[in-house]
């Protein structure tokens, strides 16, 4: 066992059992931030892995304030429930460390158990799923984060109906705004996150997150519609869409701007909301090779190549642009590799069409590969898939 861990010994009330429990010790965990449904990021041991106790012997599983708290008869059907169980001996629970799928397989061990017991009401139900979304998140499987968010939002709303007190309410309403705006329910969420702030001391917490999570909202509607425009995006299921406007900023462009160097490193895809830009070879009072306008978007090449800049572009009238970072683009290339096929067609008839202005010399024509096939392996191996 490390020095950064603890160990209890305790008896299970199920099988009656007893084992040793390792916990971190809390100065190990230190929270470094938190997503805006509270997922936490830590440096260190997450002290998240380890909330909820498992029996190694019958996987009994439970958070620590309901351990001993089993009446004979939720004893009897979660000795039931174990029997029938396919998922016991997955993972060593006699071990000190728990990695990512010993903490997803704990808190769905939990919730089966939990759906036998008396104090677990849907609030409890709707936090472990919120967890379970969340551990799905540090793994980056957003499948089954979805789908977890999904059971969390429906027991938040269970709750919110039956048995919230006035801040519990209002904290869930927050939830449940919140996961409607992860999974690109943009109404859905403008609508709960203001009745979250309606529930609320307008000086707490959840007032200046809701407010926050409002704008984001409202943004994130611009920018679907935005997206709507762009071809390659178009077949992108509203939740992917989502994470896109997520991490999408917009940024103003006055004529005359450069918005990207030839040769530069690229990390952002850029999207023309307002405005034009030309895209120019080699020198920037070169004849532009092509002007793009509202709907159209560039830098596709290096943020998904990982190659340079290949064209300056600038500014030809005021406007407004949607930058998109990289990070945001491996989730959707996971989710839907066709994306990066479509990309890489239309990289290609770019390159061609530059092609056709034989004065300008090309750069890095050895570089680049020439085919839709060849873009595509460079865009694969760029994000490491
Ligand atoms: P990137 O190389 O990242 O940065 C410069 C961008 O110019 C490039 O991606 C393309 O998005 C864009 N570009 C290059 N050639 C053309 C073209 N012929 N038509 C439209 N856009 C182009």
């Amino acid at each position: 066992m490390s020095d950064q861990m603890v160990s209890r010994i305790l008896s299970c009330p199920i099988c009656e059992q007893s084992f040793t429990l390792y916990s971190p010790k809390s100065r190990t965990c230190q929270l470094i931030k938190r997503d805006p449904d509270f997922c936490p990021y830590y440096q260190g041991i997450n002290p998240l892995f380890y909330q909820i106790w498992v029996c190694p012997h019958c996987s009994y599983a439970s958070y620590k304030d309901h351990w001993s708290d089993v009446s004979s008869r939720e004893k009897s059907q979660i000795e039931l429930l174990i029997k029938q169980s396919t998922e016991r001996m997955r993972f060593d629970f006699t071990r000190s460390d728990r990695n990512l799928f010993a903490a997803l397989l704990s808190y769905q061990l939990a919730y089966r158990c939990y759906t036998k017991r008396r104090n677990a009401g849907a609030f409890l139900l709707g936090n472990i799923q919120l967890r379970l979304a969340w551990l799905c998140r540090y793994g980056n499987d957003l499948k089954r984060e979805r789908i977890h968010l999904e059971t969390a939002r429906i027991h938040f709303q269970k709750a919110y109906q039956h048995d919230a007190g006035k801040n519990a309410a209002s904290k869930m309403a927050f939830l449940i705004g919140e996961i409607h705006r992860r999974a690109g329910n943009n109404r859905d969420a403008l609508e709960w996150l203001m009745q979250a702030k309606k529930n609320c001391d307008v000086k707490g917490e959840i007032y200046r997150l809701a407010n926050h999570q409002l704008f984001e909202t409202q943004e994130a509607i611009h920018f679907m519609q935005a997206f709507g425009k762009v071809d390659f995006l178009q077949p992108l299921s509203k939740d992917l869409l989502s994470l896109l406007a997520t991490h999408t900023q917009r940024r103003r462009m006055s004529q005359g701007q450069i918005i990207c160097r030839q040769g530069e490193a690229g990390d952002s895809l850029f999207i023309i909301l307002k405005g034009q830009a030309t895209v120019h070879l080699n020198t920037l009072n070169s004849t532009p090779v092509s002007t793009l306008k509202e709907g159209e978007f560039f830098g596709e090449m290096s943020l998904l190549t990982g190659q340079p800049r290949i064209a300056h572009i600038v500014a030809a009238t005021d406007g407004e642009l949607l930058e998109i970072p990289k990070i945001a683009f491996r989730t959707v290339l996971v989710a839907t590799p066709e994306t990066a096929a479509t990309i890489s067609q239309i990289i290609t008839e770019r390159l061609a069409e530059n092609e056709r202005y034989p004065a300008i010399v090309q750069p890095e024509p050895q570089a680049s590969p020439r085919s839709k096939t060849g873009f595509l392996k460079r865009i694969m191996t760029n994000y490491d898939l």
